[in-house]
């Protein structure tokens, strides 16, 4: 562990990291946001499209974050696939150096009233929200715990939190991995390796759109709706996928360095925590 603390800047200079669900939506964000702070970053998704262009994107104009000095690979791998999380994570560390740094932010969402989910719905939502993030932690934490540093960030939801209607399978999911990832932090505390979840409230991403019926639904939702017992946001306004990467980027980063297991919501006040 540095005495020194970086600063804002570089935070991450030739720290290796690997973003899940990097294709699009937060997982993408988060995977510049990263790269911005000088990590060298395997950015993964279930399917090759969306990640290759971001690896493109980024290799022609790297700076436009501000930052500029770390890299974007693009990899293809779907968490629910163990052997799969295997194989990538182990090709990822003789290509770039051992990870450390792992963001779990693949995630899917099944909406449906509780009673009437399928028991496909139900399994389908765990396999990829909980079980790729147990895949994932399997494959690279041992060799943090070995090395004595490394940190984690699920990226659960606010959902997890507080109940939704329509959202069961959804929610559900999410709290079991953001105590699977709490556990994880108070195993591997004391080799070093910290791990945090981020909980974002409503933002701006397909999945997010998805929900949206006509143009004054983000209004609905900023204001909230009694019917469904859901709060509005109080900070007034839907979360951009850069904002959740900061938070992500922060507890990734040194800055951090006695932060774990702990949830950061990052939600505009929504669940009034
Ligand atoms: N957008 C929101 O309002 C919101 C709110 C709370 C939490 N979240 C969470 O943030 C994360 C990112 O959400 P988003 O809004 O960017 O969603 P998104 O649907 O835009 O992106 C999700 C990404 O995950 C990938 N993915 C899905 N299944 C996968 C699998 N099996 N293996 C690997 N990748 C897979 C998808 O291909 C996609 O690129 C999710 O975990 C989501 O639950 C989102």
């Amino acid at each position: 562990m540095p005495d020194h603390i970086p600063g804002a800047r570089a935070a991450l200079a030739d720290r290796t990291a690997l973003v899940t669900g990097a294709g699009q939506g937060i997982g993408a964000a988060v995977a510049e946001a990263l790269a911005a702070e000088g990590a060298h970053v395997v950015a993964t998704d279930r399917t090759a499209d969306g990640v290759k262009a971001l690896a493109a994107d980024w290799a022609a104009d790297p700076a436009r974050w501000g930052g500029g000095a770390g890299t974007v690979t693009a990899e293809v791998m779907d968490v629910t696939d163990a052997a799969s999380v295997e194989a990538v994570v182990a090709a990822a560390e003789r290509a770039h150096g051992p990870l450390d740094i792992l963001v779990n932010v693949a995630g899917i969402l099944r909406p449906g009233p509780a009673a009437e989910l399928t028991d496909a719905d139900w399994a389908d939502t765990f396999a990829v929200n909980t079980s790729g993030v147990l895949h994932t932690a399997r494959a690279v934490t041992p060799g943090m715990a070995a090395r004595g540093r490394g940190c984690v960030v699920t990226v659960g939801s606010n959902a997890a939190g507080v109940p939704r209607t329509g959202m069961a399978a959804y929610a559900a999911s999410k709290a079991a991995a953001a105590m699977y990832t709490k556990c994880l932090g108070l195993e591997l505390a004391r080799s070093g390796v910290r791990c945090n979840v981020v909980a974002p409230g409503s933002t701006d991403t397909a999945m997010q759109r998805a929900l949206w019926t006509d143009e004054a639904a983000p209004q609905r939702v900023i204001d909230g709706d009694p019917a469904t017992y859901r709060t509005g946001i109080p900070l007034g306004r839907i979360a951009e996928p850069r904002d959740i990467a900061d938070a992500v980027v922060f507890l990734a980063s040194d800055r951090a360095r006695h932060i774990t297991m702990q949830e950061l919501y990052v939600d505009g006040g929504a669940t009034l925590r």
